[in-house]
């Protein structure tokens, strides 16, 4: 990993497309004293994200793109370089992005999926999971490369499937260790 931390905070912008309860962990996350990062801005293709409230109540720069094309992405990049940003924190940011952006921040960029890649990549994992009937399922931290959702892994938490779950069910414990795992996958990353 080509980042180091030095005795400085490694600039992070979080991509949300929603609730932004990944959102709001790191940023708890990032004012602990022994934090590498440090939370620049928030960036969400979706200007209703309930997420964005935290910009406000957190005081960090938000900024809304469309990520409907190049021309949309080609601000985006120059956007975060102009912040000096070193490492995107994708968390329930629901665009795919292009290659030429994830080229843009090659090794940079991390997402969190809420299922134990490589199963169920894409949309709609718990209802996969429970319709497999599986034992367990969970979530992930990865590198973002070019295909979807298959990036090198960095760390996953496993969370028990039971006979009552419901997606939505399943969706709220997952999420909580969620929480718990994106802050573990950074200091993890930078062998911390
Ligand atoms: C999380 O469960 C995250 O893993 C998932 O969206 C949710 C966002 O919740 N991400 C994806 O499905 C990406 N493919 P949050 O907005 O409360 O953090």
């Amino acid at each position: 990993m080509a980042l180091s931390t030095g005795s400085n905070k490694i600039n992070t912008a979080i991509f949300i497309s929603g609730t932004g309860s990944n959102l709001k962990s790191l940023i708890k996350f990032s004012k602990l004293k022994k934090s590498p990062i440090i939370i620049k801005m928030i960036i969400s293709n979706n200007p209703q994200a309930k997420g964005l409230q935290y910009s406000k109540l957190c005081k960090i720069k938000k900024k809304i793109f469309d990520f409907k094309n190049i021309l949309s992405e080609k601000k985006v990049i120059d956007e975060l370089k102009k912040n000096n940003i070193d490492l995107i924190c994708l968390a329930g940011f629901m665009k795919i992005l292009s290659k030429r952006f994830i080229k843009s921040f090659k090794g940079k960029i991390l997402n969190i999926h809420p299922s134990l890649l490589p199963k169920y990549k894409g949309l709609n994992t718990h209802e996969k999971a429970i319709k497999n009937k599986d034992k367990y399922s969970g979530c992930t931290v990865h590198f973002v490369n070019s295909k979807l959702d298959s990036g090198k892994i960095i760390n996953q938490k496993k969370v028990r499937i039971y006979k009552f779950d419901t997606p939505k069910s399943l969706a709220k414990r997952i999420l909580i260790q969620e929480h718990k795992l994106y802050p573990a996958a950074i200091m993890k990353m930078l062998n911390l």
